[in-house]
Formats: structure tokens, sequence, C-alpha cells
């Protein structure tokens, strides 16, 4: 009788915890990794496991440390002095440059290090020997060390994908600028912003790039970045301008004079040059990547040289499963960590061939990347979820008519549904490849969760263990931990630091304390790491055999296409519209994108909503985030559902939107407002044939708790 009671009290307050929910999980099958690669591969011997287990951290990571090659080694593995500010490798000294180019230039310099595929077809591919990709890496460090940058200073790069942009960043690296990669996608005024926040004084941009067959004007984004970053007191001296088609300019927007040079001009000027690599300590800082988070203001993740380095080289090695041989092809953009840590620098701190394509996957047709993967030889395959969920709409029998071989595939970003995970799996893998699906961050620089390729089963829709060295727990919103096969769901943190670990916010590192491990902090003051768990962010489930399943974001931010925007940027692009009085974003689950964003906003006294508003809001969510940022729909509401404090209920408007239960909606000060905006934006959708499919279960409790942070 007592028990039965304690369960009812129990049962009570899983209820009413947002983030621990009572679940009933579909466990999915099993498949095997291939036994060809299982031979073969980099980890093939499941004892590499006993090598990272706890009792040999953080010594276990000198394993990937000595896979680069350093100046001079370090003293001491893991500082943990100041608490959470870990320090990996100190008194090591290296040069991120010279490992990824140099020390190749001498073994293999005839062997592509990068081949570059232009989006037209017509336009042929270029191979970049590691000998020319030395000789460029040079000459634009030149460039940089003759505009008086050097080591600690920030530069900004607002580049397409072109092999000009690995070549700027390894410049940059060699002399230790600290380089801040805005993807190009983002518009001109939110490079502004991360100009200004980085504080750099240097903008490199191209004139123009390919995008599904237009020469899009990228030149006009420097212009608006400029403007954007002196208004908040940011002066830009130079914007350096690489031209898509040397000795031809591809913009419409004229150059600036005094400001603005072409860099092939520049280039032409440091012929030949060489500039050494300088031996920068490992806990120096290698780059920043800025990502959305809870407030307007983006986060620059600042990564070291030294723990990323070796993160990033020993996750390719084992979970990439690269051999110096291989030709590698991750169609993620440079301008997102993914690009950083497994397009150009883990990729090449191996010495292996990275493809960079320009444009978009389906361009012309959805047969692209497969004929890519045939006429390269591609033999390693790496691209996000809503890119396979795209190209399987558009293309599902694209694969079988091409001639290519993956031995394994990455997927990155988001959760993939397991139905289209075994169409990854047996369409483009054709039961041959092993599919990694590798859960981890911007902040934490390589790999958390995912199986290694030639020792670990696949199950869809989970991404598999921890990775090597990784002590994740699942803990619940009072710190208890949550047992895996219980069937539960709670946040997922890591327990220990792991090398690749970003080493603060650019600017703000009280926020970098706060958001990512006050909350399950014991001690402030400790210095012992037991004490800091990792908050990730994420909601998480493990299942009785260890593996994890990523649920998604548990707080204000939408993941659209593998892209994090924050609730707290679209509304305050919003907000700059003149009529609008309150605005609110909430994500809409979308067969191909995962989420796409819709905006609601309500206007201020005596404005009459109009199309005219609704275009003005979503011009100002372009200007201010890009294109990826725009709203499905925005929808012009008479009020705002809010609490009687006067926060706005963003769960219950993202459940209108996606058609799922409003829950409870008793406490709020205006429960009636919740009926009418049901109606309008319902039907409205109806009309629209817009009525979503049933929500899964984990898509219904991300729209349930959505906004239950704020
Ligand atoms: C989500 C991208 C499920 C997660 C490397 C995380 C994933 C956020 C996966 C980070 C995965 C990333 N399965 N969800 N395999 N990988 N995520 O910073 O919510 O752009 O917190 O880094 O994407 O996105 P970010």
């Amino acid at each position: 009788m007592a028990d039965d009671v304690n369960e009812v009290a129990d049962e009570e307050e899983i209820e009413s915890s947002e983030a621990l929910i009572a679940v009933h999980w579909r466990e999915e099958e099993y498949y095997d990794p291939p036994a060809a690669l299982a031979a073969v591969a980099n980890a093939s011997d499941p004892a590499i496991r006993d090598q990272f287990t706890e009792d040999k951290f953080p010594d276990c990571f000198t394993a990937y440390a000595d896979l680069l090659t350093w100046y001079k080694r370090w003293d001491t593995v893991l500082d943990t002095s100041n608490a959470p500010f870990w320090k990996w490798f100190v008194g090591g000294e290296l040069n991120a440059s010279y490992n990824c180019v140099d020390r190749h230039m001498e073994t293999h310099p005839n062997k592509a290090a990068l081949i570059w595929l232009p989006e037209p077809e017509s336009e042929a591919h270029q191979a970049i020997t590691y000998r020319e990709l030395y000789v460029r890496v040079n000459e634009f460090a030149a460039v940089l060390k003759g505009l008086g940058l050097k080591a600690g200073d920030r530069i900004t790069f607002h580049m397409p994908m072109v092999p000009e942009l690995p070549v700027a960043m390894l410049a940059a690296a060699r002399l230790g600028i600290i380089h801040s990669q805005v993807f190009a996608g983002f518009s001109g005024t939110a490079a502004g912003h991360r100009i200004a926040d980085s504080g750099s004084t240097v903008l490199v941009t191209m004139d123009g790039y390919y995008r599904s067959g237009d020469l899009l004007d990228h030149k006009v984004k420097a212009d608006e970045a400029v403007e954007a970053a002196a208004r908040e007191g940011q002066r830009v001296d130079k914007v350096l301008v690489f031209r898509r088609y040397p000795g031809q300019y591809s913009a419409g927007t004229p150059m600036v004079d005094g400001r603005d040079v072409f860099v092939d001009d520049l280039l032409a000027e440091h012929k030949g040059e060489i500039v050494e690599p300088a031996a920068l300590k490992a806990t120096d800082p290698l780059f920043l990547m800025y990502t959305s988070g809870t407030t307007g203001r983006p986060k620059g993740c600042q990564h070291s040289i030294g723990g990323y380095m070796a993160y990033v080289a020993g996750t390719s090695k084992y979970y990439q499963d690269i051999h110096p041989d291989d030709t590698y092809w991750c169609m993620a953009d440079i301008g997102w960590i993914t690009g950083h840590s497994y397009i150009v620098y883990g990729p090449l701190a191996l010495g292996t061939t990275s493809v960079i394509y320009e444009g978009t996957p389906n361009y012309p047709d959805a047969g692209r990347p497969w004929r890519i993967a045939q006429q390269l030889g591609v033999n390693i395959f790496h691209t996000s979820p809503t890119a396979i969920r795209m190209l399987r709409k558009v293309g599902p029998d694209e694969p079988a008519k091409y001639n290519y071989h993956f031995k394994t595939m990455t997927t990155v970003g988001e959760p993939i549904e397991p139905e289209v995970w075994r169409w990854y799996y047996t369409t483009v893998g054709k039961h041959e490849a092993a599919i990694t699906d590798t859960w981890w961050q911007t902040e934490t620089g390589g790999f958390l969760g995912s199986t290694l390729p030639g020792i670990d089963k696949m199950k869809p829709g989970s991404c598999g263990p921890a990775a090597l060295g990784i002590y994740p727990v699942i803990l619940d919103e009072d710190a208890n931990e949550v047992p895996a096969g219980s069937g539960k769901a709670g946040n997922i943190c890591i327990r220990a630091p792991w090398p690749g670990v970003f080493q603060t916010i650019w600017g703000q590192p009280e926020r970098f304390v706060s958001t990512y491990y006050a909350k399950y902090n014991k001690d402030p003051e400790s210095k012992d790491w037991h004490d800091w768990p990792y908050f990730a962010g994420d909601g998480a489930l493990q299942a009785a055999d260890g593996y994890f399943r990523i649920l998604g974001r548990v707080d204000d931010v939408i993941n659209v296409a593998g892209h994090r925007l924050g609730t707290k940027e679209l509304e305050s692009a919003a907000l700059t519209v003149e009529e609008v009085a309150e605005a609110a974003a909430v994500p809409v689950v979308d067969d191909v994108r995962g989420r796409v964003v819709e905006m609601y906003v309500s206007l201020k006294p005596g404005v009459e909503g109009s199309a005219d508003v609704e275009n003005k809001v979503r011009i100002a969510i372009e200007t201010d985030i890009g294109k990826i940022a725009r709203p499905k729909n925005i929808w012009i509401v008479p009020d705002m559902p809010k609490t009687r404090s006067g926060k706005i209920m963003r769960r219950v408007i993202a459940a209108t939107s996606n058609f799922t239960d409003t829950g409870d909606i008793t406490t709020l000060a205006n429960p009636e407002v919740v009926e009418k905006i049901r109606e309008q934006v319902q039907s409205a959708k109806r009309a629209k044939g817009e009525v979503p499919r049933e929500l899964s279960e984990t898509e219904a409790h991300e729209i349930k708790t959505f906004g239950s942070e704020s």
C-alpha cells in the first residue's frame, strides 16, 4: 500500500517535471558493421575502449594529441585550476596550419589536399595538392601579415564554399590570428554583429558564388556588414575581396576606395613568400564560431589550438575512419562547426583528400551528389538528415544509377528518423557502408556520441554510445541520475572535460559558466572537474544497451535544417518593425527541414494588420539573420497568450501551429485568446493545405515543452 502511494507521488513528480518524461519508445533493430570495414578500420578491436576508461582519464587523450606534430610537448595534460575554464596540454606548443599543411607537404606533396567542385557542371573541378595548398596558405598569410595582423587579433570571414576559405583559415592559423567564419547564407547584418562582437578590423569575403544555378552578388553583404559593425562602434579598415573568377568582378556593388581590395591583386605582391608557422601555445585560441542561444546576442564559441586539433584529429581517425588514401566528402558548409572540424581541420590533419562542393546538393538534379561521388571516387560521405530527407524526396532511386562505394557515412546536426536512416543505409550506402550518427555541438568541437564504424552495431535513430573518453550522464531537474533503460528522458550532460570542448564564450565568460556549467554545479569554488558536469541543452534518453537517443533542444533554440536559430534573435528582428508590439517565434515540424519557424506578432494599438506588415517582418528577419531564418508563416494575432506575470507562452502557440494539444491553459492571464488564435491560424493553414501529419512522440514532446526554459 505504502509503495503504491509512493509510486503515485513519484508519477506526479514526473508529470510536473518538463524535462523528465515517461515514455514508451519503440526500440529499433540493430545493423551489424560491414565485415569488410570491420577488418581494416582504424578502430577494429573493441579493446580500444579499455584505453579510454575513466581511470585512464585524462591521460587517455594523449593518444589523440600524439596524432599531431608538436614544437614542444605539453607538461600537463589537463589543468583544472580555473574550473570550468579547462586547459588542455598546458605547456605544449604547436601550429594548426603546420599540422594540416606543411607536414604533409614534406611526405606527400603531390597528393590532393582539397578537391573543389564548382556548382556549374560545365566548370571543371580543381584538385589542390598539398604543395599547392602550402604555397597558397603562405601567400595569403603574407597578405595578412602585410596588413599588420598578428597573433591574438581577430579576423572575420564571410566566405562561401570555395577553397579560398580553408586557405584563409589556415593562413590565419599560421600566424595565430583568431578567425571567425560566418556562414555565407547569413545576412550582411548578421556578419556585422559578429564582426563587432569579435572586434575584427578586417573582413574577408568574395564577390559572388553559385547557389542553385545563380551567381549571387555576395559583396553587397560586405557593405551591409561594415555598416552594421560601425553602428556597434566597430570599424572595419579593410575588406579583402576574393574573386570567383580571378581578374573579373562578378558583383554589381562597387568597391569602396581605400577600404576594399581584391585579394588576387594583393597576392600578386606576395608571390612565393613563405611565412614560418608560429609556435603557439596549445591553450591559445584557434577560432571563434558563433552560435545561437537563449538571448539575442550570439555566442562566439572559442576553441583552442591544442585540445581542439587533437580532438578533431582523433575523432576523424576513429569515427570517420579516415586513412590517408581516402577521398572524403562532407557536404556540410565550412561556415558551421561541422565544416571546421570535419572538412578542414580533422581531415587535413590526417593528410587525406577533402572534397569541397560549392552549391546545393540537388543542383541541377537529385543525382548530383552521387555523380560527384562516382566521378571522384568518394568513399567517405558525410551529411545532414535534412539533406538526406531532401534527396530522398526528390530522387529516391538516383543513388542506384551511379557506381560509387562508400565505406562509412555520417549524419549530423539533427535527430534522424529511423525510416530516413534506413533509406540512407539501404539506398545511399547500398547496404555496404557503416553509418555513424554523430551527436555533438558547436561548443563541443567534435563528436560526443557515435558508434565506432568498424566495431559497433548501429541502431536507427540512436547516435550510439558515448565517444571514446566521453562520460555522459542523464540528469533530471533535481540532478538525480536517470538510469539507462528506464525509458525516461532528461538532460544529457558530460561529466568530465574533453580536449575539444570550447574554452569560453568570447567576451562573455559569465554566460559561459551560467549557460553550460551552473545548472548542475555543486560548488562554484571547486577545482575538481567532478563537480562541473557540462550541460549540453539537449534532452536525451539512454536505452538499456547504453545507446543514447537525442530528442532535441531543451532551450529556446529552433533547429532548422541543422541550423540553430535562437527565438530571441528572430523575435528581436521582428520587433525592429515599427508596427510590431510583441513577437514570438515557434518551431513547426517539417518533413524535409526538420523544423521551420513560424512567427506570431501582435501590433501596436491602432495599427491594422496587413500583408505589408507581414512583409516587413519577413524582410526584417532576412536582413538581420538571413534567408535560412525566413518564417514559413507570419501570423498577426490580436494578442499573445500570456502568464499572469506577462510571459508569452510559446508552447501554447507552438501547439497551435502544430495542431497539437495546447495543454493546460487555465493559468493564463488571457485564456480566451488561445481559442481565437487557434481558429485564425488553423483555418488559414487548412486552407493552405498545411495540416501536418500526426507528430511522433519526440516531436510532440518538444512542442509541448517549447519555451519552458524562458
Ligand atoms: C542537434 C552541430 C540529434 C542537438 C554539430 C545539438 C543532433 C545541436 C545531432 C547542435 C544528432 C546535433 N542527433 N541531434 N546526431 N547532432 N544535434 O551547434 O540538438 O549546429 O545540441 O552543431 O544539434 O547544433 P550545432
